[in-house]
């Protein structure tokens, strides 16, 4: 069975199309455009790339977005501009591009943003409203797996989803949207012993481990369904952790790298920009 290629670069325009439209009612209602604030600091290239594609795609949603650049800024000077951020009306959404530069502490700098701007749903109130199975702010990167699982009209309920991978901003936010969509689901890591023993019981297998190539096609079950979340940079080209060629196979569904998950991430935090200024703004 050769799976179908979940096309995320075409999902993720749709869904562009359909902020666009957002955008403009609230543009009409509140005579201004929904505010996106991004803060980068230091010269990580990959960083400068990823902001580049957030800003590109807010001005084509029609989103305003905001950049302060830093090549370097003390920790207390960049909670000082967070803070501002937080307190000004005009501000919707606030987000810090990770990672910082080492002698910033990533956790008090987070903290300082408030949890109805926190457009990239990685503060802890924002999970931990995911826990509890409310939708709030959430992580933009298993939100937009959770959309393209939505639009391929994947039946999750009670099936086996495994999670490879269990950072706070992929895999613990990812275990706990499969579980609010009532799958069973495993959580693996670097320290699980048989890692296939696992992923060959997975109906729904999310790899986000950043290891290039690790899900290997004796690891799949048959017509399972494959998200490669993994980005890694290998000799200039992007992979992803799963081995495609061999592994696509096997799947009924499979998303590639690049074009897979990669623009539904930016897509749902244009989604969560515009769904935190309607609420800040009572729409
Ligand atoms: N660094 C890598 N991915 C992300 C992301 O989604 N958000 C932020 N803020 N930083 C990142």
């Amino acid at each position: 069975m050769a799976g179908k290629i979940i096309d995320g670069k075409f999902i993720a325009k749709k869904i562009r199309e359909e902020l666009a439209s957002g955008v403009s009612s609230f543009k009409e209602k509140t005579g201004r455009a929904p505010r996106i604030d991004v803060i980068l600091v230091g010269d990580n290239p990959a960083s400068h790339v990823y902001v580049g594609m957030k800003e590109k795609a807010a001005a084509e949603i029609g989103i305003k977005s905001v950049k302060h650049e830093f090549p370097s800024i003390t920790e207390k000077d960049l909670i000082e501009l967070v803070k501002k951020l937080k307190n000004d009306r005009e501000v919707n959404g606030i987000l810090v591009q990770l990672p910082l530069p080492k002698d910033i502490n990533e956790e008090n700098v987070l903290s300082a943003i408030t949890a109805e701007k926190d457009v990239d749903g990685f503060l802890a109130e924002n999970l931990g409203w995911l826990c509890r199975g409310k939708e709030r702010l959430q992580s933009c990167t298993p939100l937009g797996v959770m959309k393209m699982l939505e639009h391929e009209s994947v039946e999750i309920e009670g099936k086996h989803a495994v999670v490879i991978g269990r950072s706070n901003i992929v895999g613990k936010p990812m275990m706990l949207m499969l579980l609010n969509k009532n799958a069973t689901v495993t959580v693996c890591h670097s320290r699980t012993k048989d890692l296939a023993s696992h992923t060959k019981t997975a109906d729904i297998l999310v790899a986000a481990a950043g290891v290039p190539e690790m899900v290997k096609a004796n690891m799949v079950k048959d017509g399972a369904v494959v998200i490669d979340v993994g980005t890694t940079k290998v000799d200039g080209k992007l992979k992803g952790d799963v081995d495609f060629e061999g592994v696509k196979e096997r799947t009924s569904l499979i998303t590639p790298v690049p074009g897979g998950v990669g623009p539904m991430t930016i897509a749902m935090l244009m989604y969560n920009t515009l769904q935190a200024a309607k609420k800040q703004e009572g729409i």
